[in-house]
C-alpha cells in the first residue's frame, strides 16, 4: 500500500497521468482494440516524450533513454510477456542461463550453415507458386507462414515437416495452421520432435547442423549439473517457433505488398538482383554480396513498419529509482518504448511517414550512425530478438528468389485500407490475409 502511494505521488509530476490514468483501464481498452501503439505514438506528439499511461506505467520515446533502460540498467521484462508467450523469462539471471544455451544456435556463423537450406526451400517456393499460382492471387500470409515454418522446424529439431509441400498441393499442414491459431499450438509435435532428437543423440548421431533442441538437450544447469525439465524443452520449442514464424512471414508479406505498390521499386530491385544473379534459379551468397538498393529498401520498411510495435516493457528494479529524463520513477514502475515511435524521429528521418528507401543511401558516416542510433526492430540489449540473423538470412534470400523470378501484382482485394495495421504485440493486416500475384517474369 505505501509503495503504491509512494508511486503515485512520484509519478504525479508527470502532467498527462492526471487526465487519462486513473487505473489501468483505459490502456486495456486501447489493447483490445488493437491501437496500444497508435494511442501511445499520438500521445508523444501531443505530450511529449514521456507519458504516464498507466497507474504504473510510463511510455517514453528517446533514443539515449532507450540505450539506457535496454542495454544499460538491464531492466528486466514486465510481467506483461507472461500473457502471450512462455518464452519471457523475466528475471535476468534465469534469463541469461538460457540465453547461452541457444545463443550460439543463431549466431551469424551457425546461420551461414544453414544457407543450403533456406535456398532450396526458397526455390521451391519459387516452383511452388510457378506451378500453382501463376496469374491467381495467392494468400501470402499463408504461403509464407508455411515457407518459414519448414526452415523453423528444420532449424530447431532438425526435421523436414513439408509444410510448403503440403501448401502446393492444396494439403493444410496441421502445425503452420496451428501456429496461425496460436491457442491450439503443436505442443504435441514439439514434444515428439524432442523424444525423436532425444533418440538420435542416445543412439550417437552425429549432426552435420546440430538443431537447437539437440544443444538444449545436451546443456546441463551449471548450479546442478541437471539437464533442463521436459516442460522446459517443450515451451522453449514452442516459443521458438511463435517467436519466429508469423513474424518473419508477416514481415515478408508486408515486404511483397510494398514492392507490388510501387513498379519503380520494383525495377529497381530487379535491376540490382538481376546483376547479382544471373541465373534465376541459383541463389548467390548473398553474405558476400553487395545489394545496397535491397538493403536499403528492408532497412526502410522495418523503420516505417516492423511487424513489433508494441511497448518493449521493463522494469524499473528493487533495489533503486530511475531517472528517466528528469523523472525520478520509483522500484517497480514499468518503462518502456515502442519501436513505431522512435523509428520516426522527424530530426533524423525527414518526412518519417514518407516510405523512401533512398534516406538510407546517403553514405555519410555520421547520418548512418544516427538512423542506427534511432532502430529497434528487433528490439536492444540483453533481450534483443535472438533469431534476427536467421530473420534477417530468410527474408533476403525468399525477398531475392521471388522478385528475380516474379513480377509481383497486389490483387483488387488487397488495398491500404486492408493491409492497414492492426497493432497487437505484433502488428498484422487488418483483413488477415494479403493476396498477391505472381507473374513469372520472361527473360
Ligand atoms: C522479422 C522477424 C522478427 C522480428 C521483427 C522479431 C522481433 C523481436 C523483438 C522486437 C524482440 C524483443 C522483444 C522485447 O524486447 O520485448 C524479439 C525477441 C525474441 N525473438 Fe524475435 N523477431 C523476429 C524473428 C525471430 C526468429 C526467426 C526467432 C527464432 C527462430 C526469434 C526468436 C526470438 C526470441 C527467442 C526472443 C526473446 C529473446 C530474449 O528474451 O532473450 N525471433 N524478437
Amino acid at each position: 500500500m505505501i509503495s503504491t502511494l509512494l508511486l503515485g505521488a512520484l509519478l504525479l509530476k508527470l502532467a498527462f497521468q492526471l487526465f487519462k490514468t486513473a487505473s489501468d483501464l483505459w490502456l486495456t481498452s486501447h489493447v483490445f482494440r488493437f491501437q496500444q501503439t497508435t494511442t501511445i505514438h499520438k500521445l508523444f506528439g501531443k505530450y511529449g516524450p514521456v507519458v504516464r499511461v498507466s497507474p504504473d506505467k510510463v511510455a517514453f520515446c528517446d533514443a539515449d533513454t532507450m540505450r539506457d533502460s535496454y542495454s544499460v540498467q538491464k531492466c528486466e521484462k514486465s510481467s506483461h510477456y507472461k500473457l502471450f508467450t512462455m518464452l519471457t523469462l523475466l528475471d535476468n539471471a534465469s534469463h541469461s542461463a538460457r540465453r547461452r544455451v541457444f545463443g550460439s544456435h543463431y549466431t551469424a556463423a551457425n546461420v551461414a550453415r544453414l544457407q543450403p537450406e533456406i535456398h532450396n526451400s526458397a526455390l521451391e517456393l519459387v516452383k511452388s507458386l510457378e506451378l500453382t499460382a501463376a496469374a491467381r492471387p495467392v494468400d501470402c500470409l499463408d504461403l509464407l507462414r508455411n515457407f518459414v515454418v519448414d526452415i523453423a522446424v528444420f532449424s530447431t529439431f532438425g526435421h523436414n515437416l513439408g509444410a510448403l509441400g503440403k501448401w502446393t498441393t492444396n494439403v493444410p499442414d496441421d502445425l503452420s495452421v496451428a501456429i496461425a491459431d496460436f491457442p491450439k499450438m503443436g505442443i504435441v509435435f514439439v514434444a515428439k520432435r524432442i523424444h525423436e532428437v532425444q533418440h538420435q543423440i542416445d543412439t550417437g548421431k552425429e549432426f552435420e547442423i546440430p538443431p537447437l533442441v539437440s544443444r538444449m538437450l545436451q546443456y546441463r544447469q551449471p548450479s546442478t549439473n541437471d539437464a533442463l525439465p521436459f516442460e522446459v524443452l517443450v515451451a522453449e520449442g514452442v516459443a521458438h517457433l511463435v517467436a519466429g514464424t508469423e513474424t518473419t512471414s508477416t514481415t515478408l508479406s508486408y515486404f511483397l505488398w510494398e514492392i507490388s505498390c510501387s513498379s519503380d521499386m520494383m525495377q529497381r530491385l530487379q535491376k540490382e538482383i538481376d546483376t547479382a544473379m544471373p541465373d534465376p534459379r541459383t541463389i548467390p551468397d548473398l553474405s558476400v554480396q553487395n545489394l545496397p538498393y535491397l538493403n536499403a529498401f528492408i532497412s526502410e520498411w522495418f523503420r516505417v513498419h516492423g511487424v513489433i510495435t508494441g511497448l518493449m516493457e521493463r522494469v524499473v528494479p528493487a533495489t533503486r529509482n530511475y531517472n528517466l529524463m528528469g523523472y525520478v520513477l520509483p522500484p517497480g514502475t514499468v518503462v518502456g518504448t515502442q519501436s513505431w515511435s522512435i523509428q520516426n524521429s522527424p530530426r533524423v528521418f525527414p518526412s518519417p511517414n514518407r516510405f523512401d528507401p533512398d534516406r538510407w543511401l546517403d553514405g555519410s558516416e555520421s547520418g548512418s550512425a544516427e538512423r542506427a542510433a534511432h532502430m529497434m526492430p528487433f528490439g536492444l540489449g540483453t533481450r534483443v530478438c535472438t533469431g534476427q540473423q536467421l530473420a534477417q538470412a530468410v527474408i533476403r534470400v525468399a525477398l531475392v528468389a521471388l522478385v528475380r523470378n516474379f513480377d509481383i501484382r497486389a490483387d483488387s482485394s488487397t488495398t491500404k485500407a486492408s493491409m492497414r495495421m492492426r497493432h497487437g504485440f505484433a502488428a498484422f493486416p487488418t483483413a488477415g490475409e494479403c493476396k498477391l500475384i505472381f507473374f513469372p517474369r520472361t527473360e
